[in-house]
């Protein structure tokens, strides 16, 4: 089962905001977001969870918690205490690929265990407090790039 990391930063390296607002919108960037994911589990932290505030239509959502009283009236959604709870409970569905979709604490974690990234590096710099993680060039490398309207898409492999 392969595990991706996908995300989008502005060119200053912000994600979101702890507040919980929106740093941006880009329908073009949720729109690519969108169907790359679409069909397939994402696995968030509850923060962005609760950013969110309602499932990703169209897949299976999985939300990670310290909180073992954590519980939320949706469908779609699976409520887990760790990141490899997660993986082991998607690989026991039989999905071959699997997307971590944040926010920053997760992105760290899943970057020790993850086959790949997409991310999305926005046009411009934005507001926040919430930033993506470094990216290792010794670990990670960019296969490709797609230039999009407002933001380019890098494809990142562990390097062999
Ligand atoms: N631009 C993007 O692509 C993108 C994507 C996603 C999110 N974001 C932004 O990222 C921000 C949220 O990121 P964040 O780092 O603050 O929060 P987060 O990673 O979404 O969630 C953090 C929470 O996840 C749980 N958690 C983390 N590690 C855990 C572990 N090892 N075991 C069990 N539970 C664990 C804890 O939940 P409990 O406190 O319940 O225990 C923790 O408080 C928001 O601003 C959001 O908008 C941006």
């Amino acid at each position: 089962m392969k595990k991706i990391i996908i995300s989008a930063v502005a060119k200053n390296g912000v994600i979101g905001k702890s507040s919980g607002e929106m740093s941006w919108h880009s329908k073009e960037e949720f729109q690519h977001f969108k169907s790359t994911t679409f069909g397939f589990p994402v696995i968030m932290g509850r923060v962005t969870f609760e950013t969110l505030g309602k499932p990703l239509k169209g897949r299976l959502n999985v939300v990670i918690t310290r909180n073992d009283k954590l519980n939320y009236d949706f469908e779609e959604l699976k409520i887990v205490d760790s990141l490899n709870t997660a993986y082991s409970f998607c690989e026991r569905q039989n999905y071959d690929k699997i997307f971590i979709i944040g926010g920053a604490s997760i992105y760290s974690q899943a970057m020790e265990t993850a086959d790949e990234m997409i991310i999305s590096i926005m046009d411009f710099d934005a507001e926040g407090d919430v930033y993506f993680p470094k990216i290792d060039e010794n670990i990670w490398e960019v296969t490709s790039r797609d230039k999009r309207n407002g933001f380019e898409v890098l494809f990142y492999a562990r390097k062999k």
